[in-house]
C-alpha cells in the first residue's frame, strides 16, 4: 500500500524528512511494502528557492540525487513531480483532490487540534505534528517507547519534541533499573530558525532578539512536562532548563538524576549499553570515546549516551551527557512513526 504524503512547512525538519525518505529508499515499492510517496509540499517560499534548498544544505551536504523545480512541481530524480503549494490559508489546500493520506506538519505554525482538523476538513486522512501538541491530539508518540500503542484508529498525533525523543529512552531505562526520585535536565540546543543572525526584533520573546551566533541564550523548554506525559509516575519530579548555543546542528542533554538505589558509573553505563543493544536498538546509541557534537551530525538515532561523561556523587546522584542530531534524528523518527502507523490503518 502506497501512502500519499503532504509535507506542510518545508524548513529544516520538512527538508530533512524528504531527504531521509529518499536516503532510506522508502519512496519505492521495490524497497518497502509501505512506500511513502511525497505528493505535495506546502511552503510559503517560491519554487526556485525550494529546489535550491533541497539540493544544497549547509548542515547535511548536497542532496544525493537530482532536484529541480519546473511547472509548479519539484522533480526528484526520475520520479513523478511533487506538487508545490504556497498557501498560508489551510482552507485553500487541495488535500482531497491530491488524495492525501497523511500530512506531516513541519511548519511549527500551531499545536491545537483545530489546526489539524482544518487539514482533515480539506480531505487529508491523518495528520502528524512535528512538535508537542495540546492534550486534544489522539496520541503523542516517542518512537521506540510507545509507538506500539498506535492502533490505526487515531487521526491526529504528535511525535513530541527532539529532546523528549532523546531523553525518554534513557529515563525509562534508568527508572526501571534503579528508580528515579527526582531529576534536572539542561538541553544544550543548536541555533534555530526562530533566532536572528544579528540582533533583531522578535514578537514574543526578548531572548530571541539576540544574535544566535554571539551568545549562549537561555530559552524556555517544556521537557519536564514531556517527561510527565510519557512517564506519569514521575509527575512533579523533574525540572528542565534549556539554552541555545552557536552551532548549526546537533544538541545535547545534560541531566542530573537522584536515584533510589546506590550505583557506580560502570553499572549505569552497562544498563544503558544493553538498552541500546536490545530494547531501544536503532533509537538509542552508546559511545565511549572522546567525541564532540559534530561527530553526531546526520546521525539518525534519537539519543547517544556519552559513557565517558557518566558521573556519580554520593552513590545516588547521577550525571549523564546525551547527544542527538536534533534535525536528522527527529526527521527519521517522524518517518518511523508514519511507517508504523500506516501499517495499522487497514
Ligand atoms: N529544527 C529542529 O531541531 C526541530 C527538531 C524537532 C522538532 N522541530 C519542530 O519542527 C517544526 C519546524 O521546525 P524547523 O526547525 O524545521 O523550522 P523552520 O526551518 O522555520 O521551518 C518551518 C517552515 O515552515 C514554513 N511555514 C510557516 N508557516 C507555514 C504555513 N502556515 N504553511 C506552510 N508553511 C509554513 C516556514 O516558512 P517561513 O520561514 O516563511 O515562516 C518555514 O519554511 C517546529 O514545530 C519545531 O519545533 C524542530
Amino acid at each position: 500500500m502506497t501512502i500519499r504524503l503532504a509535507i506542510n512547512g518545508y524548513g529544516r525538519i520538512g527538508r530533512c524528512v524528504l531527504r531521509a525518505l529518499y536516503q532510506r529508499g522508502l519512496t519505492h515499492s521495490s524497497t518497502t511494502d509501505t512506500p511513502l510517496k511525497i505528493v505535495a509540499i506546502n511552503e510559503l517560499a517560491d519554487d526556485k528557492t525550494i529546489a535550491h534548498l533541497t539540493k544544497f544544505d549547509s548542515t547535511h551536504g548536497p542532496f544525493q540525487g537530482s532536484a529541480q523545480a519546473r511547472d509548479g512541481k519539484l522533480w526528484i530524480n526520475d520520479e513523478p513531480g511533487i506538487t508545490l503549494l504556497h498557501q498560508a490559508d489551510i482552507s485553500q489546500l487541495p488535500w482531497a483532490e491530491l488524495d492525501i493520506d497523511l500530512v506531516l506538519d513541519c511548519s511549527g505554525s500551531g499545536n491545537e487540534r483545530d489546526l489539524a482538523e482544518a487539514h482533515l476538513n480539506q480531505g487529508a486522512r491523518r495528520f502528524i505534528f512535528s512538535h508537542p501538541a495540546t492534550a486534544e491530539v489522539d496520541a503523542t508518540i516517542v518512537y521506540g517507547f510507545n509507538h506500539q500503542t498506535l492502533t490505526g484508529l487515531e487521526r491526529v498525533i504528535s511525535t513530541g519534541s527532539c529532546s523528549t525523543n532523546c531523553l525518554i529512552p534513557v529515563v525509562d531505562t534508568l527508572h526501571r533499573a534503579f528508580g528515579i526520585n527526582a531529576g534536572t535536565t539542561w538541553t544544550i540546543h543548536s541555533a534555530m530558525h526562530d533566532q536572528p543572525v544579528l540582533d533583531a526584533y522578535h514578537d514574543t520573546d526578548l531572548r530571541k532578539t539576540r544574535s544566535a551566533f554571539a551568545s549562549i541564550i537561555p530559552v524556555d523548554t517544556g521537557l519536564d512536562k514531556g517527561i510527565e506525559r510519557f512517564l506519569p509516575e514521575l509527575t512533579g519530579k523533574f525540572q528542565s532548563l534549556a539554552m541555545r548555543v552557536p552551532t548549526m546542528n546537533v544538541s545535547a542533554i545534560d541531566c542530573a538524576l537522584q536515584l533510589n538505589t546506590e550505583v557506580v558509573a560502570d553499572e549505569v553505563n552497562q544498563v544503558l549499553e544493553s538498552a541500546a543493544q536490545q530494547r531501544f536498538a536503532g533509537v538509542l546509541g552508546y559511545v565511549n570515546e572522546p567525541v564532540a557534537s559534530c561527530d553526531f551530525n546526520h546521525d539518525p538515532r534519537s539519543c547517544i549516551v556519552d559513557a565517558s561523561q557518566t558521573r556519580v556523587a554520593e552513590g545516588k546522584l547521577l550525571a549523564l551527557h546525551l547527544w542527538f542530531d536534533n534535525e536528522w534524528g527527529y526527521a527519521n523518527r517522524m518517518i518511523d512513526v508514519a511507517c508504523f502507523w500506516a501499517r495499522q490503518w487497514h
